[in-house]
């Protein structure tokens, strides 16, 4: 543990213990960074109080308890314990963090297994941008949850399945396989649903053709489940071009769309009316969990069969929920989804808590994703009104990157390597570093900004740390410890690196990678100052003092280029 907020926290206790007795060693010591020290520990006044004892005395008798802190203890105030940390001390932990490859952070004991449930585009519609943000949270709290030995399964909970297939499939049997096939790989989905929905609405045979089909699908006969195939695999070869081009970890194996969940459906009704915990409404099936009531105050139903014995979307969740929790085993399930979706996922938790699927020992967490907007604070589209169409925008951030490094002298691969870091790297970060409930805008001249808190930034953080090693004629790999602390800027960015573990434990517990990014910018910001305050391998610097500021060089990097990768965010080597 080298989280200095967290070794406090525990000296503290200790020395609460010591003072006034095991039972107050639980107290929270409420260390919080302070103006005037590196810490400030405030459980002085409120401890006084229930001891009706003054509350400088209490200070005085934890600060007694501390007398071999690697630090000072001072008592100022009403009662303030005021904490600054050794500089020894400091250099040594994060002397340590170098030869931890997980730069500090910690393993969570016992691992659990974290089913995390993301990206989920409909394949009957195009992936558009409202699925880049659920694919690029998701994916960062999957490579996070995993750096922190937790057991993960990815589930692309792909739209894969229900009434519209029917036409889809149809529609392919018109144009013929190939010709299929290849639109839907070129990513012209919209398209292609466009011209099914179009003959479905306007012709009378064909309209009963596709529900002819539907039902053919839904019994499993094989020709049509072929054809289902052909239509899905050109759909998912599309998806994995968006997938590698965003450098986003899911794979084939990660699918696990609607359909999988079809043949439970019957049974996930039988069940949960067997339990009495569905009843029929209206002719349809429905779980009415308590505390959910509509604006006419009458209870609000989760639908999970129609009154046409159709299944929908919350049928599939219920039978989802079910399996993640008995068969997958799941400790913690994620749900990156929309957050208009909120009331859908409160329903389907309830019910399944109802119903005794989702026992108190699971959490079962809805990972709200707020809107995308345009620059004109409306829900983001093209001009003429349409949702933008995902690889289109992900390669005019592309084509942006490459303008904006144009000069730089790289020969056309590097150049092109670049390219691709700096504007996937900008999309993903831009994303990432707001709060993924909350809408945001998207603005590529914002987000490809080298200036502020963006992807670019933050790379350019790396690369100039890799060129000092470069101008050193050292590689950052072979640097190693000890780092000594001196100067007040390296004193500053040290304290702040041995945070990192305990950010990525947050991010985790929290699921905002949002503190990552704010966490790995306050990191470049200290860096910069450091590097101005502080020469590395100026003439004139000595040895040794280059090489203990080579080691700090070293560390940094190591935990920009760790937290950049759990972002998922590519790191290239110069810039
Ligand atoms: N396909 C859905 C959509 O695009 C998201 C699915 C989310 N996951 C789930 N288990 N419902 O809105």
């Amino acid at each position: 543990m080298t989280d200095p907020q967290k070794v406090l926290a525990e000296r503290v206790q200790q020395a609460l213990a010591a003072a006034f007795g095991a039972e107050h060693a639980d107290a929270d010591p409420l260390i919080r960074p302070s103006q005037f020290a590196d810490f400030q520990a405030n459980v002085a006044m409120s401890l006084a109080k229930r001891l009706r004892r003054a509350p400088r005395e209490v200070a005085e008798s934890i600060r007694a308890e501390l007398s071999d802190f690697p630090g000072t203890v001072e008592v100022s105030g009403p009662g303030f314990l005021n904490i600054t940390l050794d500089d020894t001390w400091i250099a040594s932990e994060a002397t340590r963090m170098f030869d931890d490859p997980r730069a500090g952070a910690g393993t969570t004991t016992p691992a659990q297994t974290v089913v995390i449930d993301y990206s989920a585009p409909n394949a009957a519609k195009e992936m558009h941008v409202g699925h880049l943000r659920t694919t690029i949270v998701g994916d960062c709290l999957a490579r996070v949850h995993e750096h922190l030995g937790n057991h993960v399964i990815r589930q692309n909970h792909l739209g894969d399945w229900g009434t519209p297939f029917g036409m889809l499939i149809e529609h392919l049997l018109d144009i013929g396989e190939d010709a299929a096939v290849a639109q839907l790989e070129a990513g012209q989905g919209t398209a292609y649903y466009q011209a099914a929905r179009a003959k479905f609405d306007g012709d009378e045979s064909f309209k009963q053709r596709s529900r002819v089909r539907v039902t053919t699908l839904q019994s499993g006969d094989p020709e049509t489940l072929r054809l289902w195939h052909v239509f899905m695999d050109a759909t998912v070869r599309y998806f994995n071009k968006v997938y590698e081009m965003l450098g986003v970890t899911l794979t084939d194996a990660d699918i696990a769309g609607e359909s999988m969940y079809n043949p439970m459906l019957e049974k996930t009704c039988q069940d949960l009316e067997a339990a009495g915990v569905a009843t029929v409404s209206e002719g349809a099936l429905c779980v009415f969990p308590p505390g959910f009531t509509g604006s006419d105050d009458k209870p609000l139903p989760l639908i999970i069969r129609k009154s046409d014995g159709g299944y929908g979307y919350a049928s599939t969740d219920m039978a989802a929920i079910r399996y993640r929790v008995h068969d997958l085993k799941a400790d913690r399930i994620l749900y990156v989804v929309g957050a208009d979706q909120a009331l859908h996922f409160r329903m389907v938790f309830a019910a399944a808590r109802l119903a005794g699927w989702l026992p108190d020992t699971v959490n079962a967490e809805h990972v709200q994703i707020g809107m995308m907007l345009g620059k004109d604070g409306r829900r983001f589209k093209t001009r003429s009104g349409e949702s933008v169409k995902l690889m289109d925008l992900l390669q005019e951030a592309i084509d942006r990157a490459s303008a904006a490094i144009a000069d730089r002298g790289y020969d056309e691969t590097t150049r092109e390597a670049i390219t691709h870091s700096v504007g996937m790297g900008a999309v993903k970060y831009a994303d990432l570093s707001v709060n993924h409930d909350s809408e945001y805008v998207f603005d590529f001249d914002r987000m490809l900004g080298f200036t502020g808190n963006t992807g670019p930034y933050m790379q350019y953080a790396t690369a100039r740390i890799r060129s000092i090693f470069r101008k050193a004629g050292r590689s950052p790999a072979e640097t190693t410890g000890p780092i000594v602390l001196g100067e007040p800027a390296e004193r500053a960015l040290g304290l702040h690196l041995l945070g990192f573990g305990e950010t990525v434990e947050q991010v985790a517990a929290q699921s905002e990678p949002h503190r990552l990014c704010a966490f790995l910018f306050e990191t470049a910001s200290l860096f910069s100052s450091f590097y101005e305050e502080c020469p590395v391998t100026k003439e004139g610097v000595d040895p040794e003092t280059s090489a203990h500021r080579l080691a700090l060089c070293a560390l940094t990097l190591r935990v920009l280029e760790t937290g950049l990768d759990l972002l998922g965010v590519p790191v290239p080597e110069r810039m």
